[in-house]
């Protein structure tokens, strides 16, 4: 297979300023199919700004995003949902609606746009990702119901309920005690080994990174500076992904 096919996700030359802050600046990256691609940079460098761009909720000010092949920068509503009907997002905070209750909540997408599906079927759906995630007898309560971490474990039934060929997951393990989210770094190789989804998972958690990941990337002034398997992260010499996964802060800070 040539690496061209091989790519499910490329983008090139991404720029994106917001609030007059260049966040994105001429950013390129591929994702190989089937693959689990961790992203990792400090704390507003625009790892959750790229998730965004590739799952269709920001439009890049210039440069080209190919899902499969498709440019999605340039693609009407009808076509980008059909687009993003195939991606899963977990967000950062869990994002679910406060009105409505857990089964609507992961079921969102199928209740909107998989109504054939009816809805008994859905709601099957739903309990088969909650139980995935560890969660069991919660849909029919409120979000405001959950404690912090099944609210982003329901996050996450709610990307898996639309069965994705690509997830992207914002910071899944964070605020999860230590049990919960190795679960969750089980279940992010789990998918890939079993139904051979592409992720993206952008972490602070360098045990995770390590555990989960085929490749790491580092964004750092609005580019990928650096890319490589776990082995060769920690064997890099680069001042600033030394500096970033060690997370020590003595000497000349290279940013
Ligand atoms: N909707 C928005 N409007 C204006 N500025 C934004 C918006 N979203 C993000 N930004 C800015 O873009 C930059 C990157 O934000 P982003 O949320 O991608 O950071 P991050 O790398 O995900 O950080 P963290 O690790 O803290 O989650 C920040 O300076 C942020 O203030
Ligand atoms: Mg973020």
């Amino acid at each position: 297979m040539s690496q061209k096919s091989d790519a499910i996700i490329e983008l090139s030359d991404v720029h994106k300023s917001l609030s007059q802050n260049k966040v994105l600046d001429g950013l390129d990256l591929t994702v190989r199919r089937g693959e689990n691609l961790v992203v990792i940079g400090r704390s507003g460098v625009g790892k959750s700004v790229l998730l965004k761009h590739i799952s269709g909720l920001m439009k890049p000010d210039k440069g080209r995003i190919h899902i499969e092949g498709t440019e999605i920068t340039h693609l009407d509503d009808t076509r980008l949902t059909k687009i993003q009907m195939k991606i899963g997002m977990v967000f950062q905070g869990a994002a679910l609606f406060d009105s409505l209750n857990i089964d609507e909540n992961v079921g969102f997408f199928l209740y909107r746009y998989r109504k054939e599906l009816g809805k008994e079927k859905i709601r099957k759906i739903v309990q088969d990702k909650l139980a995935l995630v560890g969660l069991y007898d919660v849909l029919d309560l409120k979000p405001a119901e959950l404690s912090g971490g099944m609210k982003k474990r329901a996050g996450l039934a709610r990307a898996l309920a639309i069965e994705p060929e690509i997830l992207l997951y914002d910071e899944p393990t964070t605020g999860l005690d230590p049990i919960t989210a190795d679960a969750i770094n089980d279940l992010m190789i789990e998918m890939k080994k079993r139904l051979s989804v592409t992720s993206i998972i952008v972490t602070h958690d360098m045990v995770s990174a390590y555990k989960v990941a085929d490749r790491i990337a580092m964004i750092y002034q609005g580019k990928i500076i650096f890319q490589g398997t776990p082995d060769q992260v920690k064997k890099t010499k680069d001042p600033f992904v030394h500096q970033f996964i060690t997370g020590k802060s003595e000497g000349p800070i290279p940013y």
